[in-house]
């Protein structure tokens, strides 16, 4: 017998060592130790045992089960340490990697213009009004002096919801909507999306934005106008920045003049970017018409004022020296981060 317990307890050992798994521990244990393992087959034959042997032989049987409880427990500790340094390893978390830096966001170039001049016109005195975007033809046409059939419209074609209704083409219909609700003195500026029928390309667009300027009150002058806009373009582009007003025609304006800026790549002697004239086209101004004051119930014997109609991506363009307009609206990364 005593032969027999070094036989278990060798080839304990030696299948506990080799084992490599949790699950195989398991199985040895109920192998060696269980109810039916070897060691209690054995320990069940002592009846048999002299008196003398007894002792002997239950006092190694004790000696065998300890040395194997122990070798299992032993073991199962390192597969266990092993198993989870084996996890650890697998979800490693590597410290020295470059993190990925959050870009922070920023305003895009347009809304950074627009920013600023809505800044400057309150700094003015001016109010901020908004205006529908589908717009009835009697506000952006009829009611700014022009009737249907009206050449002046066809510059302006745009996008039919019904005979009545559009999107509109300008922000002058805020103007109306203005006039209609606010007695004077008036001072607003209304910036906001436009639409017309155009095909895209460098400087042309389908939908673009204007930032429409009205002053009514008793004595405005056309002076006032000149130094509104100079007061703008000096804040926006410099100090050195000059403008001038060149006759033009507006049905809703008299006199309606276009206003230049002196360029301000060449300083007004002629450069490519001039087209060799030295001024470059800014926007569309003019002493508001006396029967459109008269239409939205304001005497023009009393009351007088002017309005303006500035392209906010022409602005931007100058202003940061855009060559193509398309590159304002294709949200392209390497484009707006230089902003
Ligand atoms: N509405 C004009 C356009 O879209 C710009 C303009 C010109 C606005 C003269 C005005 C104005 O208020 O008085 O081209």
């Amino acid at each position: 017998m005593k032969q027999k317990l070094e036989q278990i307890l060798a080839a304990a050992q030696a299948e506990l060592e080799s084992c490599g798994d949790l699950k195989v521990m398991e199985e040895l244990r109920i192998k060696f130790l269980g109810k039916k393992g070897e060691l209690t087959s054995i320990l069940k034959q002592m009846g048999g045992l002299s008196p003398e042997e007894r002792p002997v032989i239950g006092g190694l049987a004790n000696k065998v089960r300890a040395e194997i409880e122990q070798k299992i427990s032993e073991k199962t500790e390192k597969l266990r340490a092993d198993a989870a340094a084996k996890k650890m390893a697998a979800e490693a978390l590597d410290v020295t990697l470059p993190g990925k830096a959050p870009e922070p966001g920023r305003l895009h170039p347009l809304t950074a213009v627009l920013e600023e001049v809505k800044e400057i016109f309150l700094g003015m005195g001016f109010d901020v009004v908004d205006g529908p975007e589908v717009e009835t033809d009697h506000y952006c046409f009829e009611a700014l002096n022009m009737p249907k059939h009206h050449p002046a419209r066809d510059t302006q074609d745009t996008f039919y919801i019904n005979d009545n209704v559009v999107l509109r083409t300008q922000t002058s219909s805020v103007q109306i909507r203005t006039m209609e609700t606010r007695k004077p003195p008036i001072r607003i500026i209304s910036p906001g999306r436009v639409y017309r029928s155009d095909t895209v390309d460098a400087t042309h667009s389908p939908l673009f934005h204007q930032i429409e300027g009205l002053v009514i009150d008793k004595g405005v002058t056309l002076g006032d106008l000149y130094g509104t806009l100079e007061l703008l373009m000096k804040k926006l582009y410099g100090d050195q920045a000059k403008i001038r007003l060149r006759p033009h025609h507006f049905p809703y304006t008299e006199p309606s003049a276009e206003v230049d800026l002196v360029c301000f790549n060449c300083g007004g002697k002629g450069c490519s970017m001039c087209k060799g004239d030295g001024y470059v086209e800014l926007l569309g101004a003019g002493m508001v018409h006396p029967k459109v004051l008269e239409e939205c119930g304001i005497d023009p014997d009393v009351y007088s004022g002017f309005a303006f109609g500035i392209g906010l991506e022409r602005i931007t363009m100058g202003r940061y020296n855009i060559n193509d307009m398309r590159l304002l609206y294709e949200n392209d990364m390497r484009f707006l981060g230089q902003f």
